[in-house]
């Protein structure tokens, strides 16, 4: 059995360490790959959006699987593409995956389903003059949101009619978010508690991982720039089974209903941000692949044979799929580059991981990591590393990730002390 990864980070290096757990022992590869998932298996060096030459490296491999981690291959139609070729891959359509890739595609299709959602109205940028009017008859907080895909920068809260309109400037007629900022989603300020569920589907069967919370922002409370995350955990403590019940029964299957509606059935790893607000559940975003340091928490949390899982999500066979879990929890903490999330070093070497063989309690993933000719480990990337601890219970989780932290040295490394603060709060409080 051989099986491609596509994809260079964190998610990637998790989606490896899982394929690699599996009994069936797979040969897995990752294109490009990072340093940790070249310690697992093999990387090689095709860019996941040159889809032409992906093709013919897994026609030559005789490669039996693809799977796909990042959302800009996705959105270009990789997955279209290989099917078109006969091969099995892991993702969804181009069609599909507009639910990451366009907010207002999004919106639009949340409100022909009845999902439930914010709020919306969209603008493009032939629209400013009518944006800007409507607008200023808002409340705010309100979340500006450039349609296409931003690396996670695309989402603008504003606080006052001030920063609101000075972020509509920005998206439409600045062009700061390129073409990803041509049409621009106004949305309500929803309030309460964020959590990141994952469903993995076959188009009409699915199952739900353990629910994720992320910590997205630089600093400790939440606070500062936002990042593509410093620590996740799971299970979320926030989601309990009956605000799940509502979340499959509201979201989840109108929105695989939805895309069977729309002529391309959801295929591959949905990923749903949702608001738990005072009405319910409400949807933030979709994502069409997995979370970026939630992968890092939710994947160890697998006790079934990730090969047949995946193999089952690409070819249809997902019915009565009796999905195994652990038990316990997992929690994830990411070092980073000093200087991150703006400009930051890269090249420092990395210290303490020849001391750290990976157990079932603890595994080190490489974010941006590289070796160099003399075979020294070192950064390459804002987010370095993420280390994940796995116990019986969240605080054991985290205690068990911290500690792996302690040993691992970088100059200038940053990570927060303070990741998986709400769910421990929910811990003590239920
Ligand atoms: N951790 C957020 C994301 O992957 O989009």
């Amino acid at each position: 059995m051989k099986i491609l990864v596509i994809g260079s980070g964190g998610r990637e290096h998790a989606l490896v360490w899982a394929l690699a757990q599996s009994p069936q022992r797979p040969k897995v590869f990752c294109a490009p790959g990072n340093a940790g998932t070249a310690q697992l298996g093999v990387n090689v060096e095709i860019s996941p959006m040159d889809f032409g030459a992906l093709v013919e490296w897994v026609r030559n491999e005789e490669i039996d699987l693809t799977i796909v981690g990042p959302e800009q291959p996705l959105v270009a139609g990789v997955v279209d593409f290989f099917r078109s070729q006969g091969l099995p891959i892991v993702g969804p359509s181009a069609y599909s995956a507009q639910l990451e890739g366009s907010k207002g595609f999004a919106k639009r299709f949340m409100a022909q389903y009845h999902i439930p959602t914010a709020t919306y109205r969209t603008f493009s940028s032939m629209e400013y003059e009518e944006a800007k009017n409507w607008l200023a008859a808002q409340d705010c907080p309100i979340v500006l949101k450039a349609d296409g895909l931003a690396a996670g920068k695309g989402v603008l809260i504003c606080h006052n009619q001030v920063e609101a309109q000075a972020g509509l400037r920005t998206i439409l007629l600045e062009g700061v978010f390129g073409q990803a900022g041509a049409k621009v989603v106004i949305e309500s300020f929803m309030t309460g508690e964020e959590a990141s569920v994952f469903v993995l589907t076959d188009g009409r069967d699915y199952v739900v991982l353990p629910a994720a919370q992320d910590h997205k922002r630089i600093g400790e409370g939440d606070t500062g720039p936002n990042t593509g995350g410093m620590g996740a955990y799971a299970p979320a403590p926030v989601m309990t089974p009956e605000v799940l019940v509502r979340v499959q029964n509201e979201i989840i299957i109108p929105t695989l209903n939805g895309m069977v509606e729309e002529g391309s059935p959801y295929t591959g790893i949905l990923y749903v941000g949702i608001m738990l607000t005072p009405q319910g559940p409400k949807v933030v975003e979709y994502n069409c692949r997995f979370g970026d340091p939630e992968t890092q928490v939710v994947l160890p949390l697998i006790k079934s044979d990730v090969v047949e899982l995946f193999m089952r999500i690409a070819t249809g066979r997902l019915l009565g799929y009796p999905l195994g879990l652990h038990e316990g929890a997992a929690a994830t903490v990411v070092m980073a580059a000093p200087g991150y999330p703006d400009t930051y070093t890269k090249g420092l070497e990395i210290k303490g991981l020849g001391n750290l063989a990976d157990t079932d309690r603890a595994v080190v993933f490489h974010a941006g990591t590289s070796l160099s000719k003399e075979g020294k480990m070192l950064t390459s990337g804002g987010r370095v590393l993420a280390v994940t601890g796995i116990g019986p219970t969240l605080q054991e989780a985290l205690d068990m990730a911290y500690q792996r932290v302690e040993i691992l040295h970088f100059e200038g490394a940053y990570f927060r002390r303070d990741i998986g603060w709400r769910g421990l709060k929910h811990d003590k409080e239920p």
